[in-house]
């Protein structure tokens, strides 16, 4: 049990990656407050979690674009159960259309979602972190940010600045021994991939751009994300990991 008495703070926990990363983190005997505001497939986690005896999943159905619900949420979570241990940014929507089509509104709104609230999430869980002297934080970016995507402008954004908040929160919080990364994830197959119009075609050419000729599965995610979150992973801060089967490699 790995991460037996440690509480995680989870957006985003009921998609493709987080649900994965839910029950992977509940095996090794987290508890998570896991943050979604679809009913319908927070209903479907509680059930594949139940299905295997998993205790510890919290579900909150609210919108994180709801500064105030949010905040309301993670004080009195944090009331209750005395604090979060590691913060997992990884809620995110991605419209899709021309960069030119996007106003100033729709670039806010997807910040809002995709960094703001991760601001929150990390504001709520630093106290707690710094009194014990340990804290996890991983904000979920993407290999959009290196360039090769057309018609995701907020989203990217958005990516970037996680990965700036990463370094930023990093370089302050080491002192607190709170470690910050991000990982980018490659192409994974799951909901924000049926944007793209040809699904075949875009397996194909992920397949080519990667060094591992498998499509990546959400375990994979969790595997580094478990990993980040240890404490063998004490001595690594401020990096971003590409989790992408060797697509991007700086
Ligand atoms: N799947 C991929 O290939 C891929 C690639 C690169 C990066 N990522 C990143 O990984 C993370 C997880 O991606 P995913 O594939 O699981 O996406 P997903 O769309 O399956 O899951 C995102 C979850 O966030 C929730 N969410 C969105 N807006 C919300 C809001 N306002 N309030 C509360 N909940 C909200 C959704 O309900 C959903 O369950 C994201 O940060 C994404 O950008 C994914």
């Amino acid at each position: 049990m790995r991460f037996a008495g440690k509480t995680i703070l989870h957006t985003g926990t009921a998609g493709g990656l987080g649900a994965e990363t839910a029950l992977a983190f509940l095996r090794e005997g987290a508890r998570i407050i896991a943050i979604d505001k679809d009913s319908a497939k927070a209903a479907m986690l509680k059930e594949q979690a139940a299905a295997e005896n998993l205790d510890g999943l919290s579900m909150h159905e609210i919108d994180l674009a709801d500064i105030a619900a949010l905040s309301e949420t993670l004080d009195q979570a944090a009331a209750e159960i005395g604090g979060f241990d590691i913060v997992i940014n990884n809620a995110a929507i991605y419209p899709f259309r021309a960069a030119h089509e996007f106003t100033l509104e729709d670039y806010r709104a997807v910040q809002a979602v995709n960094v703001d609230a991760g601001i929150i999430c990390v504001q709520k869980a630093l106290p707690h972190m710094r009194e014990k002297n340990w804290g996890r934080i991983i904000n979920m970016s993407s290999v959009t940010i290196s360039g090769g995507w057309s018609n995701l402008a907020p989203y990217v954004q958005s990516k970037g600045a996680l990965i700036g908040l990463t370094r930023a929160w990093a370089r302050e919080f080491g002192q607190f021994g709170v470690t910050v990364n991000a990982i980018a994830p490659g192409a994974f197959p799951t909901e924000a991939e049926k944007i793209h119009p040809d699904p075949e075609g875009y397996s194909r050419f992920v397949l080519e751009n990667q060094a591992i000729k498998r499509r990546g599965h959400p375990r994979d995610i969790a595997n580094a994300l478990m990993f980040l979150a240890s404490d063998e992973a004490s001595f690594i801060t401020g990096q971003t990991l590409n989790v992408d089967g060797g697509w991007v490699m700086t």
